[in-house]
Parts: structure tokens; sequence; C-alpha cells
């Protein structure tokens, strides 16, 4: 298993060009079951999710061909309409080939995702707008099995807010017959990219970017060409480590727009941003401030960079109170931080972080994709080595993070 070996104290300086985002790039490899002609796509990252996205997809008979940084998709032969357990249990987005396989083939195999790390995290909202367009659905023996002639639209309002559920229900609306509703449906900038790419395969789609997608069903997508939106996650987690090392960096290939709450955040903490129309400029030179937040569904606070902004609090002037209200157990990365020196309570859903003026380096443990990234901040701040355990958790998501880092001044290493 690999490790990272970091050794803090580093100032930044330099450019980073930002990558396609994942919880883009593996709805829209989805999108590629719903056509039977080329979906050409750029921006794709590679990222340990996406090879994993696309072994599902070429087991169901997708072919796909990667050159010169393009993947080409061709849903022409689809021939295997499941997702097996050994790859959802992965990586629980392999649900997103669901609402796909049903609406173009009538049927469908998907083993139920367990529980993870963050959180229990259940499908049912999937299970029950797909019922409501009249798929007939069973639980057997760990798996989704599901059934419809043809989906016929419906109104659905979802119990909360769901992101891959919303990309789920619009991928089947798109083929279903008639209208569908989706009410109280996500807004994330990932799903509007989905949303985006889908129109241009020619399903009709209105209030993109709203929480009410209306979809006209068609009876057919054709292909289309489409680039990946740029991975506002991977943005900010970089412009948190620059927060907290301090430096200037320049951030590239990405979007200020979308990214509005964390970089208020930012600004709150001391950092100085610039921003154009495809690129991030930030300067800090001072220790940063505590800054409290709550996490909630876009455009609020991402609960993707509850843990990154965690490091930076745990060095900053001040008391912070962190609440992350959309999983139940993401604060993994708080005993690591810990022994890391920081001054972390937990009381239910909140944090409260109490700055101190430094970390020391210690052996840590990666739990999740995002408190990989946290130990990775907390580690270029640290005093000392910091030897960071279970790195795979990192790979999923993050596209050579450490080779982009050390390109602008960390002191990251990678141990086979
Ligand atoms: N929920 C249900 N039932 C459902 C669906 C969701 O109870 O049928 C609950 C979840 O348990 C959670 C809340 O609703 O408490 C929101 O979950 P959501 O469905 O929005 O999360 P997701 O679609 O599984 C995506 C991202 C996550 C990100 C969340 C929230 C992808 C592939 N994953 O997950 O990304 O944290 O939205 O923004 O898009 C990450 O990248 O590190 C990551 C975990």
């Amino acid at each position: 298993m690999d490790k990272l070996l970091i050794t803090g104290g580093h100032r930044l300086q330099g450019d980073i060009r930002i990558s396609g985002a994942k919880n883009a790039a593996l709805p829209i490899l989805c999108a590629g079951l719903l056509s039977a002609e080329d979906v050409t796509l750029h921006n794709v990252p590679s990222l340990q999710d996406v090879n994993t996205m696309l072994k599902l997809l070429r087991q169901m008979g997708l072919q796909v061909t990667q050159e010169n940084g393009v993947t080409v998709l061709n849903g022409a032969q689809i021939d295997k309409l499941e997702a097996p357990y050994d790859l959802v249990k992965t990586m629980r987005a392999s649900i997103l080939v669901l609402g796909p396989l049903l609406a173009r083939f009538g049927e469908a195999k998907v083993s139920l995702p367990g529980g993870c790390a963050i959180g229990s995290r259940p499908v049912d909202q999937h299970i029950k707008g797909l019922q409501a367009m009249g798929a007939e659905i069973t639980i057997e023996a760990g798996y989704i099995h599901a059934k419809a002639k043809r989906l016929k639209g419906a109104r659905i309002v979802t119990d909360m807010i769901t992101v891959t559920g919303t990309e789920n229900l619009l991928m089947a609306a798109t083929l279903a017959e008639g209208e569908t509703v989706l009410e109280n449906a996500a807004r994330e900038p990932e799903v509007t990219d989905l949303a985006n790419l889908l129109v241009a395969m020619g399903a009709k789609i209105e209030g993109i970017g709203t929480d009410r997608l209306v979809i006209q069903g068609v009876t057919a997508l054709h292909g289309a060409s489409h680039a990946v939106i740029a991975d506002r996650i991977e943005t900010a987690t970089f412009l948190c480590a620059v927060a907290a090392t301090g430096g200037d960096i320049t951030l590239t290939h990405t979007r200020s727009d979308i990214l509005d709450v964390a970089l208020d955040k930012l600004r709150e903490a001391g950092v100085i941003l610039t921003t154009g129309p495809d690129w991030i400029r930030a300067q800090m030179s001072s220790r940063p401030k505590a800054v409290g937040f709550r996490t909630t569904e876009y455009p609020g606070f991402p609960t993707d960079m509850q843990a990154q902004f965690m490091a930076l609090n745990c060095i900053a002037q001040g008391t912070s109170r962190v609440t992350e209200t959309i999983f139940e157990n993401r604060f993994m990365h708080v005993q690591e931080m810990n022994r890391l020196g920081a001054k972390i309570e937990i009381d239910g859903h909140t944090a409260i972080v109490n700055g101190v003026d430094k970390l020391l380096g210690a052996p840590v443990m990666a739990t999740d994709l995002r408190a990989s990234a946290s130990l990775v901040i907390a580690a270029m701040v640290a005093e000392g080595e910091t030897l960071i355990d279970r790195i795979y958790h990192l790979d999923r998501g993050y596209d050579r993070m450490e080779v982009k880092l050390s390109a602008v001044g960390a002191q990251i290493q990678r141990i086979k």
C-alpha cells in the first residue's frame, strides 16, 4: 500500500493546472450507456474512480477508447446489464448505471452499495424515483433488480436533496415516455454539467441549474462531444493548502463562479484572492484566522471541503465551529489531526477547533478521500515528517496530487 511522506514548513509558489471534476466525470461516463453513438469526452481526470467506472462500463459492453487525453465511449453493443458487487463495493457511484440501463434496455441488476466510511448512504431515493416512473424493483441477495418495458414520466419529489439520486433519475427521464418533473433536485455544478451533456445528446431538459428539472422524454439520444467541468473540490483543496502554508499560487483551467462560499471563507481566513475567467490566484502571508461554517447542499458550503478547511482551522488564530449536516460520520480525520497536535473536540455533528500555534509530524492514517486531502494539508504545515498511510483513498479522487504539490514547492514523496 502506498504512503506519502511529507515534510512540513514549505511555502507554495507557482501554477497548478486543475483537472476535470471527478463527480462530474463519473455520471457523465455512465451517460455513455444512453446512446448507441459516440460520446466524445475531453478533460476526463486520471483517477482511480474513473478507472473503476470504465472497468464496470467495459464489462457491460461499452466500447471505450482513450487517446491524447480524449475519451470516446460507444454504447452500441451493451450486452450485460449488471453491476456486480465486487466493483460496486469499491465505488458507490456505480449506482449511476441503474437509471441509464433501465431507461435504455428496460432492465438492470445492480448490487446494493453497502455502508461506507462517511455514513450509511442509502439509495432509497434512487429506487423511489424509478418506481414512480413505473419500474418494478425487487431487492434480492444484495442486488437491486429493476425492470420496466419503458419508463413513464412522473413527478418525483425526493425526501432530501441527493446528488447522484438526481443524476440517476435525470438520465432515466431522458428516455422515459412523457414528462418527468424532478422536484428538490440537487443543483451541484456537476449535475448541471451532466445535464448539459445530455442536452447535447438530444435530451430535452428545462430548469438546468435549479431545484426543479423538467424533462420531456425522447426515444433515443445521439452522440455528442463534451468537456468535463473543472474540479471545484480539487481547486478549493489547493486553495486551503496555500492558506495553511502561506505562499502565492495560481490555479488554472478552473472556475471561481462555482466556489463562492468556499472563496468567501478563504478571504475571511485572510487569503488574498484574485480571479479571472478560468484562473484563481491565492496569496497568503499571515497565519490564517479561524473560520466557522456549516456544510449544506450547493450553493452552500460543500461537505467535500469540510475536512480540508478543518486542517486550516487547526493552525488558525482563534476557535471555530464546524458543523457537518450532510453525512453522519464525516469526522474521521479529527482523531488523526489530533495526533498531529490539533485541538479538536466533537460535539455531535459539530467539531470545535481550537487553533494551535503549530502541528508536529506523526504517522497518520487516511480514512476516506477528503480526509486524506485534509491530512496532506495538515502534514504540509506540521513541523517535521508526517507519514500518511492508506493513500489509495487519495488516488481515488485526486489526479496526481503529490506531483502537483511538489511542483509548487511542497516536500512530498510517494513511498511504494
Ligand atoms: N441519501 C439518502 N437516500 C438516498 C440518497 C441520499 O438518504 O437515496 C442521503 C445520504 O445518505 C446523505 C445525503 O442524502 O446523507 C446526501 O447524499 P447524496 O446522495 O447527495 O450523496 P451522493 O450522491 O452519494 C455525492 C458525491 C459525494 C458528495 C455528496 C454530497 C458523487 C459521485 N459523490 O454523493 O462526493 O459528498 O454528493 O455533495 O457525486 C467525494 O467526492 O468525496 C464525495 C463523497
